[in-house]
């Protein structure tokens, strides 16, 4: 879909609608508005008038206008005016983009509104909104392909904002939506068509289109090099596991940005099998995966000036004759060894092992990981914010405001030492499962052993890595969270 900035005279521009973005309370219209009201016969003051607009977010009205160059007005609200953030234009601009695509429109025009944020800020929110809006996956469908409806293009007016400034935001809004959509469709792919080889392929193909550096670790190499936690999840699979490893070098002779990403393609729980119901949404263990693969692609594809490595431990949990058993202890890349006492615990494994090679091998300022980690993140935060931890209270602290801003909500659980009791081992250093209460923070505790002393975040995006409704420019299935949040972070100069 093509999203353009155009300077258009109301009065000649031929377009199918024309969306404005109004807040709760509006009882007077103002200029394109004003504009487009005179020039549709007054239905927009019209709707306002007889009290049908109420304002509330998620609420959309198509008008009519026969008289106008424009056909039809969508007026999409944005809910209360002294409310009014960043999120509710997202929320608007996507809305109105989805009842265009639903009434069969092939494109509409958006009017900018001149409010809550920067030309730049507004360019890339209303940006990134209709793009993520519009994302389909149709690469298993054979019937009815027809009916599929589509947006081939939405202009955008933003009369009276910097237009360079406008442009800009779009263009990096645009490079996000892009590459979350990439994240999107390997997620969405079932398990037997996306195995560890299968992920390390597509992210070769985008990073070398990029000229990254992508390197891959097969099972013979990760053998050689002692990565065993990861081995050992992967062992009970015909479909070896294997570690992924972009480089994209912005930022001269600086210190990498590490992002590690849990690349389960599929999780059946391994020996400790999960129950039927449910299990299907497991070919979603690798949307942490595919999240740092899109953060690197979307630096790389904004020119960044930072360096950016991204790591993804990539493996199958399997049932097998060759699967890991509970009890079975391995000693991981940095020489801890672990008694796994549940194989269903298997990301905080493969997380390990990534962990503890990059902070040898990438020696990196700051890490942050993201991973489908544990469902008890779901339980106790549910799906609109991601679990957030770490061992630097700064870096915390910045991450949750940045991610706030950009429309991916982010909630800290403590990491208090007594957790540490969880997850000792009676017979090794450590075991991988501490119970079901506060498996959370049980995991990243786990998790904080392999990191030694580099600034490290976790996410745990096991909730708010996918949607189960439809909503605002949010469709159902995997988010994309938390690639808005972190490549945000990165250009704020984390
Ligand atoms: N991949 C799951 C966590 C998960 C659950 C992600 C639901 C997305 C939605 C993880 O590997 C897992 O199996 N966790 C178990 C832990 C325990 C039973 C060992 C869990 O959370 O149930
Ligand atoms: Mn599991
Ligand atoms: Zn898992």
């Amino acid at each position: 879909m093509q999203l353009s900035l155009v300077q258009a005279d109301l009065g000649a521009h031929n377009t199918p609608a024309l969306a404005l973005l109004l807040p709760a309370g509006t009882l007077e219209l103002t200029g394109l508005a004003a504009e487009a009201d005179k020039a549709a016969g007054g239905v927009i003051s019209g709707l306002l008038k007889q009290g049908d607009f109420r304002g509330k977010p998620g609420e959309a009205h198509v008008l009519y206008a026969p008289q106008a160059a424009f056909e039809r007005v969508i007026v999409s609200a944005l809910g209360k005016p002294e409310k009014l953030t960043l999120e509710h234009v997202r929320d608007a601009a996507g809305r109105a983009a989805v009842f265009a695509r639903d009434l069969g429109l092939p494109s509409f025009t958006l009017v900018l509104p001149d409010f809550v944020a920067s030309a730049e800020e507004l360019g890339r929110a209303v940006g990134e909104a209709i793009l993520l809006s519009q994302f389909q996956f149709n690469t298993y469908r054979t019937k009815e392909l027809d009916d599929v409806k589509e947006l081939k293009h939405v202009d955008i007016l933003a009369p009276g904002l910097d237009q360079d400034a406008v442009r800009r935001g779009l263009e990096t809004g645009a490079v996000l939506a892009e590459a979350i959509a990439t994240a999107r469709r390997w997620i969405l792919h079932p398990g037997h068509n996306l195995t560890p080889n299968d992920l390390a392929e597509a992210a070769r193909k985008e990073g070398e289109a990029l000229g990254l550096t992508v390197t891959i670790l097969g099972k013979a190499q990760l053998e050689a090099q002692g990565l065993r936690t990861l081995l050992a999840v992967g062992q009970g699979s015909v479909h070896e596991p294997c570690l992924i490893r972009l480089d994209y070098r912005g930022g001269g002779d600086e210190a990498p940005i590490a992002v590690v990403g849990k690349g389960v393609t599929f999780d059946t729980g391994g020996l400790q099998i999960k129950p039927g119901p449910g299990m299907e949404k497991m070919k979603y263990d690798m949307a942490g995966g595919a999240a740092a693969i899109a953060i690197v692609l979307a630096c790389a594809r904004l020119g960044i000036k930072r360096n950016v490595t991204a790591v993804v431990p990539a493996a199958e949990n399997m049932p097998s004759g060759n699967a890991i058993k509970p009890s079975d202890v391995v000693t991981s890349y940095t020489g801890l060894t672990i008694e796994i006492n549940d194989t269903d615990a298997e990301g905080r494994l493969v997380l390990a092992d990534a962990l503890g090679y990059v902070v040898k091998e990438v020696k990196p300022a700051w890490i942050v990981d993201m991973a489908t980690l544990t469902g008890s993140v779901g339980v106790a935060l549910g799906k609109r914010a991601m679990g957030v931890m770490g061992n630097d209270q700064a870096l915390v602290d910045r991450f949750l405001r940045v991610a706030e801003h950009a429309g991916e909500r982010g909630w800290q659980l403590p990491m208090f030492d007594e957790y540490e009791e969880n997850i000792q081992s009676d017979i090794a250093d450590l075991k991988n499962y501490g119970g079901r209460w506060g498996d959370t923070v049980n995991a990243a505790t786990f998790l904080q052993h392999f990191v030694g002393k580099t600034p490290w975040l976790h996410l745990d995006i096991a909730g708010a890595g996918w949607s189960d409704t439809d909503r605002g420019y949010r469709p159902k299935g995997p988010t994309g969270t938390p690639v808005r949040a972190v490549v945000d972070m990165i250009l704020a100069g984390g």
